[in-house]
């Protein structure tokens, strides 16, 4: 079974933003896992689980960037973008009753790892950054958290 093994390379040192990935590491290794012996019906629920928690992450991370002053925050944002649009296709194939699981398990695959271990890497140094100068203060990440969802156990 072709499964992705959490580990602590996929790790960005950002808590919350480390127990989503995580999150959504468990939601494909569970479509990876029901895809053969699963229904239709089963298969498309998890998918869109899986689709409504990567939009909220992807939200949730956009507002971390921009809190913290990240500069490429523009391009990140169309990264999410372009992915978002890949996978809205595959969703809509899948709706027209085509077997997209296979090929739209290897792209999530894929791109998650690829996009932590690179992308999202490299905001984090600079929210880290952020967090560290202004932690002593007040708690900025919780700050910023409770700014964008009113609590900061809104998403985990
Ligand atoms: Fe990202």
């Amino acid at each position: 079974m072709n499964t992705i093994a959490w580990s602590t390379d996929l790790e960005i040192g950002i808590p919350p933003i480390d127990k989503q990935h995580k999150r959504i590491v468990d939601y494909i290794n569970e479509l990876e896992k029901l895809k053969d012996s699963n229904t239709t019906k089963e298969v498309g629920d998890v998918l869109e689980q899986l689709v409504d928690y990567t939009l909220s992450h992807f939200a949730f991370e956009e507002e971390l960037m921009e809190e913290s002053g990240y500069v490429f925050v523009k391009a990140h944002k169309r990264v999410h973008q372009l992915f978002v649009r890949k996978i809205a296709s595959y969703v809509e194939r899948f709706k027209t009753g085509e077997n997209i699981t296979n090929e739209l398990l290897r792209t999530l695959r894929t791109w998650l790892v690829n996009h932590i271990k690179t992308d999202d890497n490299d905001y984090s140094l600079v929210v880290r950054r952020k967090m560290n100068i202004v932690t002593q203060k007040k708690g900025w990440l919780n700050n910023v958290i409770n700014k964008i969802f009113g609590t900061k156990e809104a998403i985990s």
